[in-house]
């Protein structure tokens, strides 16, 4: 494994994780927890390269290997890093965590190589008796364990990359979710013949499990509804610090173990938090059809008739209240709305106003969506609510400003029991006295489903793109 100092690093290096995982859980902090956990992970690679010995004391040597992945990784990741649009953002930690499987497959893969030449080179020793006597049925477990999970992981990850970015659509079959359990029995089957038997053909054995491993990746990921990908994401996510994890365990490799070990267990932790904020089950969001509803765009619905309202007539609303939420969504990201959003809130604020954010959990289409984009903008840190909060402060709002948000404010989550959003909690903007939702349409959002908020009384609604309206509103208010 190394030299102490190299063990000191991996620890530190540990530290640095946790430390930066704990960080992240606030918007004020998360940049700084991320630059400590990556000094972290700098100092743990750089050890590894220069201080690593293996057991007969040889130091690495193949640095131009080495420093040219380096080179041509490091690259590539800052330039999408770099150029990445916060809407397109599932996609890219879809791609890298994609990279991670992969990593840890071909880790598996390179270490199967090395475990069977070692077998087969043990004097008068037959495979299977040395792997039996050798205690390496362990190490094998690891292998075939870290080249399972990390081919799924890769092969799925793939997949809802290119959903996401509309390269490829649902695919679904009949009995594909019988398919999808067949296969992984067999994936499973196999690999206990292979760690338990070794048999003869084992090499083969070994790649068969690799191939049919990555078309369960494909197969598991493909019924997914495409906006349904940033749960899937972070359950895949959670697969690749697992496989990371094995391959810690066979490098003996302590920071590789831990940083594993925190990116399953934080993937899984997620994994369960969107899912209970969204109040679905993880196994309905994996062979459920939510997103598929139906689709209107009419004005008159069996609700009843929405009311417009004019930009003049919402800024003169807006002009004269002395308290207002913004409630920001998907559609404020789709158009970029967050500088124009921040703007609006500086001229309220001009005017006697006083302006907060509330925050649902899941609006947007990744975790923490929204804070992000309001951070983007230089919105301040302690102006957004979390829900709870939000929902005790509405009956002491005057306005209630929906920008682009849909399914996070659909009373249906609390009335409708048929409603596929039921029992998901909700900002009760209709609690405000008065509440202007602006959207371009009356489309429904990611649910698929109508939303009874838009017909309600105390409803008026401002269409358009959110950035276009936002800065019509600006204007007319400056004007007042
Ligand atoms: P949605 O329910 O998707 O509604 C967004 C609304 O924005 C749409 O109704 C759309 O209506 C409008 N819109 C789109 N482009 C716009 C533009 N340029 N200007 C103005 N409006 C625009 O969003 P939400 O309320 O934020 O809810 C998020 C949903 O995503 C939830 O159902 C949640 O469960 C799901 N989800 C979230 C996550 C995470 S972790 N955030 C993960 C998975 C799923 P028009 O087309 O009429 O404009």
């Amino acid at each position: 494994m190394g030299s102490n100092l190299l063990i000191l690093i991996y620890l530190l290096a540990s530290i640095t994780f946790i430390i930066g995982l704990k960080m992240l859980s606030h918007p004020a902090r998360a940049r700084r927890g991320n630059l400590i956990a990556a000094a972290g992970m700098t100092a743990a690679i750089a050890g590894t390269i220069f201080l690593y010995k293996d057991e007969n004391g040889n130091a690495l040597h193949n640095y131009a290997w080495i420093f040219g992945g380096l080179l041509i990784g490091g690259t590539i990741g800052t330039i999408a890093a770099r150029k990445v649009k916060m809407t397109a953002m599932p996609e890219m930690v879809s791609m890298f965590n994609g990279m991670g499987g992969a990593c840890a497959a071909l880790i598996s893969v390179v270490e199967f190589g090395h475990l069977m030449h070692g077998l087969q080179s043990a004097p008068g020793l037959t495979v299977i008796d040395a792997a039996f006597q050798s205690g390496l049925r362990q190490h094998l477990l690891i292998i075939v364990a870290g080249l399972v999970i990390g081919s799924i992981s890769f092969a799925g990850s793939m997949v809802a990359w290119a959903k996401l970015n509309g390269k490829i659509k649902d695919f679904v079959f009949k009995g594909q979710h019988l398919f999808n359990i067949a296969l992984l029995l067999i994936i499973l089957f196999m690999s206990v013949y292979l760690i338990g038997w070794l048999p003869a053909g084992g090499v083969s054995l070994f790649y068969i499990i690799l191939g049919l491993s990555l078309i369960y990746g494909v197969f598991f990921v493909m019924p997914i509804g495409g906006a349904d990908m940033p749960v899937v994401i972070s359950l895949l996510n959670s697969f690749t610090g697992v496989a990371a994890a094995c391959a810690g365990f066979l490098y003996d490799n302590i920071a590789m173990l831990t940083g594993g070990i925190l990116v399953g267990a934080a993937g899984t932790l997620l994994t369960i938090l969107m899912c209970k904020a969204m109040n679905r089950s993880l196994l309905n969001v994996l062979i459920g059809s939510f997103g598929a509803g139906n689709k209107s765009t009419g004005g008159i619905k069996e609700h009843g008739n929405y009311k417009e309202i004019s930009l003049s007539d919402a800024a003169m609303i807006m002009n004269y209240a002395h308290k207002i939420i913004i409630v920001p969504g998907y559609g404020l990201a789709v158009a970029q709305a967050q500088h124009s959003c921040h703007e609006l809130e500086k001229v309220l604020e001009a005017k006697g106003v006083e302006v907060t954010y509330a925050i649902h959990p899941v609006a947007g289409r990744m975790p923490g969506h929204m804070n992000v984009l309001l951070a983007e903008a230089d919105v301040s840190y302690d102006k957004l609510q979390e829900m709870e909060q939000a929902n005790e402060a509405f009956p002491a709002t005057d306005v209630a400003l929906v920008l682009g948000a849909n399914d996070v404010v659909n009373p249906a989550a609390k009335t409708d029991p048929s409603s596929p959003i039921y029992g998901m909690p909700i900002l009760d903007v209709e609690l405000a006295r008065a509440v202007i939702v602006n959207k371009r349409s009356m489309k429904p959002g990611y649910a698929g489903i109508e939303n009874d908020l838009f017909f309600r009384p105390k409803t008026s609604m401002l269409f358009g793109d959110a950035k276009k309206v936002l800065q019509d509103l600006i204007g007319e208010l400056k004007a007042l």
